[in-house]
């Protein structure tokens, strides 16, 4: 299918989140001025697209998710001029900025919440408000919240329970109601107004509520057949494109948790650009995500090609703030640290679609992990493990457990240099960073010609300089599971990438004739190779 071309199909994104990637005043917070500060360290990497996560007013409950002013900027991240210096500095530099959409609810703390609270208000219909069953005492229904327990809470100044599919700080909107769609409307258009390129939208496919009726009973998130990928949800983002976005050059993903590609499609009709999907980051987890399971090769391997078949425009990612960190996850961070980190990246940046890099995935930054309560900060992490703790697990069991999960693991400060904090602040930084960043950092990085962050931006300049790697056709070719392997072809130009999603040795099937472009092994011929190293993986033009 041939795409009208548009800035986002060229250009890679960056995701940075701003509590952890550079403090300008020495609070220990990331701020805009340290983003700005570290613009030009993008455009050497060679990016075009920054998605900012959350920089309005909020709480911090969950980390600016919960926002309580979407016109101001959050005031440990700066001023709204500086939001505009950002904006314009970046723009000097060829780079544009998506901001997140975080619509599917507000803070507690946000001033409808508040006078959502006087049953009289306009505002009380804003939110979704409900008497609960038995006289009151228990929920209106039996929906889970996604960071477990129930999905409503009492108030009891109201008398009635409000519900909240996150935190009980975020509070979900209601989007039956007219107004609450116009206030949407009024807020991107605020920031595109401003200069932005557009927005990455939060949870976008469950913002519509058809019923609250009960849920089927299910281990992980009873209620959401209710409310994941209705109709309602599609007419709504339909009208956001066509009143708002189809005004402006601009870019949408949407956050999509649980869509297969038949209802991504629906999505990507004349809703968004582009839609994350889940399903290969939860190759790894089993139906309930506290539970891992064995990471197979040959299931990431058919889920990427799945999706690459069957959606015109994917996003590529790997990493971002909600996830772990790639390298221990799909590679092998003690044998095959640069190795497999490169095959990753190439795997990122090679198949078709947007690529998206998280912040510290260019330097191979890696997990934390924690064996003490008190570190952890994500307000996900901490409400597992006190679920998990009532059910009568074992405090180390459930650390143990919630490990897994914490999202802090790929929230610590950005490591830029080997000086005291990894020159992320001078002050005390909000989360831990990470001890090994006397080793991995962007000083060393940028040292080494051979290191991780040389490779991104060789794989970056390529996306941009060869047609056929973000424009071209995807085809995918027969191997083993324990390999990769796809041609990308563009008129009369055809690339073919191998990759050995393996720590093994493994016998190469494909005798790739053709100039070899770039090689994580150095190798100037695959013609007669045969085999492939760990991780070996190479792009070659086949013709
Ligand atoms: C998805 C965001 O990526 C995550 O960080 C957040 O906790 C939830 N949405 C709720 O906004």
């Amino acid at each position: 299918m041939s795409i009208k071309e548009k800035y986002f199909h060229e250009n890679v994104v960056y995701q940075i989140y701003p509590r952890s990637y550079k403090d300008a005043n020495g609070d220990g917070v990331g701020d805009i001025k340290g983003i700005i500060s570290k613009l030009d360290y993008l455009k050497l990497l060679g990016i075009g697209i920054i998605w900012l996560s959350p920089v309005y007013e909020s709480p911090h409950d969950d980390m600016g998710y919960d926002v309580s002013n979407y016109y101001k900027i959050h005031k440990e991240y700066g001023t709204l001029e500086e939001m505009e210096l950002l904006i314009s500095e970046a723009k000097k530099r060829d780079i544009r900025i998506i901001m997140d959409l975080v619509v599917n609810h507000t803070s507690d703390e946000h001033e409808w919440f508040i006078k959502s609270k006087d049953v009289n208000s306009k505002y009380h219909d804003y939110y979704i408000w409900r008497k609960g069953r038995k006289n009151n005492t228990r929920p209106p229904n039996n929906w889970q919240s996604n960071f477990s327990g129930s999905a409503w809470k009492y108030d009891k100044d109201v008398d009635k329970w409000y519900l909240h599919l996150f935190s009980e700080k975020q509070v979900d909107l209601n989007f039956h109601n007219k107004e609450v769609i116009e206030e949407v409307k009024k807020i991107i258009k605020f920031w595109m107004d401003k200069g932005i390129y557009g927005f990455r939208c939060d949870v976008i496919n469950q913002i519509y509520k058809t019923s609250l009726d009960n849920g089927r009973q299910r281990i992980f998130l009873t209620g959401r057949e209710h409310y994941l990928n209705q109709e309602g949800n599609h007419l709504i983002l339909k009208e956001l494109q066509r009143d708002v976005f189809s005004k402006y050059d601009s870019m949408t993903v949407g956050e999509t948790f649980r869509v297969d590609f038949k209802n991504a499609n629906k999505f990507l009709d004349d809703e968004l650009d582009m839609v994350f999907q889940f399903d290969h980051v939860n190759v790894d987890r089993f139906s309930v995500p506290l539970f891992k399971k064995k990471y197979r090769p040959r299931k990431l391997k058919k889920i990427l090609f799945n999706w690459q078949k069957n959606v015109s425009w994917n996003t590529n990612y790997l990493e971002n703030h909600d996830q772990l960190r790639s390298i221990p996850r799909f590679g092998d961070e003690k044998n095959y640290y640069l190795e497999s980190a490169k095959m990753l990246a190439m795997l990122t940046l090679l198949l078709k679609g947007t690529p998206f890099i998280y912040q510290g995935q260019e330097i191979g930054m890696l997990n934390i992990g924690t064996d003490n309560l008190e570190d952890i900060k994500d307000v996900a992490a901490v409400t597992v493990y006190n679920l998990l703790r009532k059910l009568l697990i074992p405090h180390r069991l459930a650390l143990k457990l919630v490990n897994t999960i914490n999202r802090d693991n790929a929230r610590t400060p950005m490591q830029w240099d080997k000086t005291h904090n990894a020159g992320f602040t001078s002050g005390d930084p909000w989360l831990k960073v990470n001890p090994n960043y006397q080793n991995i950092n962007v000083e060393n990085n940028l040292k080494d010609p051979n290191s991780l962050f040389y490779f991104y931006q060789k794989l970056i300049k390529l996306r941009k300089e060869i047609k056929a790697l973000s424009y071209g056709n995807f085809n995918a070719l027969s191997t083993s599971g324990n390999l990769i392997a796809f041609t990308r072809t563009f008129g009369e130009d055809e690339y073919t990438v191998i990759l050995n999603l393996t720590n093994k040795k493994r016998k190469n099937p494909l005798f790739l004739r053709g100039e070899v472009i770039l090689s994580i092994y150095g190798e100037t011929n695959y013609e007669d190779k045969k085999h492939l190293a760990p991780y070996e993986g190479a792009l070659i033009k086949t013709s």
